[in-house]
């Protein structure tokens, strides 16, 4: 396996290196190249993602990110000319986002036990494609403007994943959430999506919730969730919420995934950089492990992503059985590759 590691900024390093120990427990056969993108990087030469390094990432199976973004570099600048470039560039389309309640993990809404959900969520299009400007800035007469683009293409292609997904599943159901009501020409063309590529998937029952009140399902009644195929913005925040519900952000796994195979797909956390814990060995590196599982997985090594998933699973398990004391960034990463190793 030829894996490009992207630790990045903040918690980022801290994380990655606790998924490249447990990936190696698992899979010794794995050849790393550690690309240094980031804050520092910037800094020291205003790159964000030079075109070599892009063309270099191609040449691997697969990216293991750690979380890019810092509070000395203006807002934006690592997130869109790193982050999003890469999704971009390498047609990652499927954000593939689980949210699921391990067994014993306590939360506030562990009242229900049953979230098992996969949000498949929209990753190049959307207000995150950058189409919009700014007239008069500076002036009282500022003018701001973000425009979702939404092709019928993109849309298709993540929809049909989704169903696809959605029909391998025991429940076999599928939740559009949008803002039909309100984001009327997005979401007629979502809709009609959805309605069309269903024809092809008549085992699937399908719903439709708009994106206000799914929110406040997935804090009160999250298992009436299987799959969810959402736009990127949308699935960006109900992702959050997924891994509130599910026991913190610190253990939300993601994959971005180019399913035709043209291009590395890229796995990462849902959190970011957390710089208010950065340094400190405070981060919980779950999260990257389980996004390593989804990694071996994609790659097809499932075998060993039971292994790892097995891992995560019985970690926590012990982890809410004890005393609830902190433990650092190394202990959980020592915890789960050696669970992991077996
Ligand atoms: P964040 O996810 O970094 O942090 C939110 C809160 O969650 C913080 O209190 C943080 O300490 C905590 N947290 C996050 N990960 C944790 C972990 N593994 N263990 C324990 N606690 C954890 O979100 P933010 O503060 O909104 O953003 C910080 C920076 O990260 C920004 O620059 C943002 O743009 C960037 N960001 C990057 C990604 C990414 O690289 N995929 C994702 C989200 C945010
Ligand atoms: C995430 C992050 C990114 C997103 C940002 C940092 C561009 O929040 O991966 O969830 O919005 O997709
Ligand atoms: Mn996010």
């Amino acid at each position: 396996m030829r894996l490009a590691v992207i630790g990045g900024d903040g918690i980022g390093p801290e994380v990655v290196a606790e998924g490249l120990r447990v990936l190696r427990a698992v899979y010794p056969k794995v050849e790393t190249t550690d690309y240094e993108l980031g804050a520092q990087r910037w800094h020291r030469t205003g790159e964000t993602l030079p075109d070599s390094v892009l063309a270099e990432l191609r040449g691997h199976d697969a990216i293991l990110l750690g979380a890019v973004g810092d509070p000395g570099v203006p807002s934006g600048v690592l997130e869109r000319g790193l982050l999003l470039r890469l999704r971009f560039e390498l047609d990652h389309h499927v954000n593939l986002r689980p949210v699921r309640l391990y067994p014993g993990v306590t939360t506030p809404l562990a009242g229900d036990p049953t979230i098992d959900m996969i949000v498949v969520r929209e990753g190049t299009e959307g207000p995150y494609a950058g189409a919009g400007g700014t007239l008069r800035r500076g002036t009282p007469h500022e003018v701001a403007t973000e425009e979702s683009l939404n092709t019928r293409f993109g849309v298709e292609r993540v929809v049909r994943d989704a169903f696809a997904r959605a029909s391998r599943r025991p429940r076999a159901h599928l939740t559009l959430v949008h803002k039909t009501n309100v984001l009327t020409k997005a979401g007629d063309l979502w809709a009609r999506t959805v309605a069309d590529v269903g024809a092809e998937f008549p085992g699937v029952t399908v719903d439709y919730q708009h994106v206000d009140a799914a929110s406040m399902f997935f804090v009160t009644n999250p298992g009436r969730f299987d799959v969810v195929v959402t736009d990127n913005m949308f699935g960006d925040i109900l992702t959050d919420i997924g891994a509130a519900i599910t026991g913190g952000i610190g253990l939300a796994a993601s994959g971005n995934l180019d399913p035709s195979g043209a291009n590395p797909s890229m796995f990462e956390p849902v959190h970011g950089s957390a710089p208010d814990i950065a340094g400190q060995g405070l981060a919980d590196p779950t999260a990257t492990v389980a996004s390593v599982a989804m990694l071996l997985d994609h790659l097809g090594h499932t075998g060993e992503a039971a292994r790892v998933e097995a891992a995560v699973a019985a970690s926590l398990a012990a982890r809410a059985a004890s005393d609830g004391g902190r433990r650092s960034t190394r202990e959980i990463g020592d915890d789960l590759a050696a669970r992991a190793a077996g």
